[in-house]
């Protein structure tokens, strides 16, 4: 059944003939199974279907990205201390004040973790960390969410990319009764989305061209990494153990229009784009613009 939204629009020229070229498009494009890979499914989608009715605008389109694109040279930063000794305490009894119904359930079976997103003092963590991260990250950058995790025994972490929104990501330890690493690519390009049926995470993990490096983060010491273009991952976490991590994430400053799909039509000059992204604002809606976003 089609949403009022499109069933309005389609009264206008030519929306119908770029609804179904948007929906054609769409069914083409393969959908990853790691955690957080929506955005490379419309971007990809994004980019077939502009070199489908506007491909005098292709190329801007793709350029238009490179901002968001992490630098061959980046390397994973590791921050030792932190906050301060009464910083550290107060973050502790914010995360001892955090209540049975603040805490989210989605993630159990995935990561086997409760998760409380943007907490009011770890966002103004966050905005006080803002200049150190940027400084570290080589690049002006702006707050994305930020969320607290509280691993238990069924503690794990896939391999995975992030979303653009997380593309440099500060994995601070709170607290942790085990060693627990996590493990970090080197930066490499977003994945291709062309043969996923072979993508295998086994063989990217054992992909020595990769250059696994391994980081074990300390109570109060943080690492500074990029995700949309660092493959990452935990192993479970080791017998009966526990950690509570609190994640910042930040985004190049300029390119919120660009995190979120709403705004490309008119940030690239494409009307047509918009029959593909009335697609994605279903199929996707908090990632359409900012303060929707559910992560
Ligand atoms: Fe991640």
């Amino acid at each position: 059944m089609l949403s009022p939204r499109l069933l309005e629009r389609l009264n206008e020229p030519n929306y119908l003939d770029l609804h179904l070229k948007a929906l054609a498009t769409l069914r083409g494009v393969s959908e990853p199974t790691w955690y957080d890979a929506q955005f490379l499914v419309i971007y990809e989608a994004a980019r077939r279907f502009i070199a489908l009715v506007r491909p005098d605008r292709l190329k801007t389109f793709e350029q238009g990205f490179e901002i968001l694109r992490t630098p061959r040279g980046f390397q994973v930063r590791k921050i030792s201390d932190l906050f301060d000794t009464s910083t550290r305490s107060l973050v502790k009894e914010a995360v001892d004040e955090i209540t049975e119904k603040q805490l989210e359930r989605h993630e159990i079976a995935s990561f086997g973790r409760f998760v409380v997103h943007d907490h009011p003092f770890f966002t103004e963590l966050q905005e006080d960390l803002l200049p150190k991260v940027s400084r570290l990250a080589g690049c002006e950058l702006e707050t994305g969410y930020n969320f607290l995790s509280l691993y238990g025994p069924q503690g794990k972490c896939d391999l995975h990319m992030d979303h653009p929104l997380s593309m440099f990501t500060l994995d601070y330890c709170i607290d942790t009764d085990v060693e627990w690493p996590i493990h970090f690519s080197k930066v490499v390009d977003w994945p291709n989305l062309d043969n996923l049926e072979e993508w295998d995470p086994q063989r990217i993990m054992e992909d020595s061209t990769l250059a696994f490096e391994s980081h074990v983060i300390e109570p109060n010491d943080a690492v500074l990494f990029s995700g949309s273009a660092q493959w990452h991952f935990r192993d479970p976490i080791p017998s009966d153990g526990s950690a509570t991590l609190l994640f910042f994430h930040f985004y190049p400053s300029g390119a919120i229009d660009l995190v979120y799909f709403g705004k490309w039509p008119s940030r690239f000059d494409i009307p047509e784009l918009e029959a593909l992204c009335d697609i994605f604002a279903e199929r996707y809606p908090q990632l359409e613009a900012k303060g929707q976003t559910e992560n």
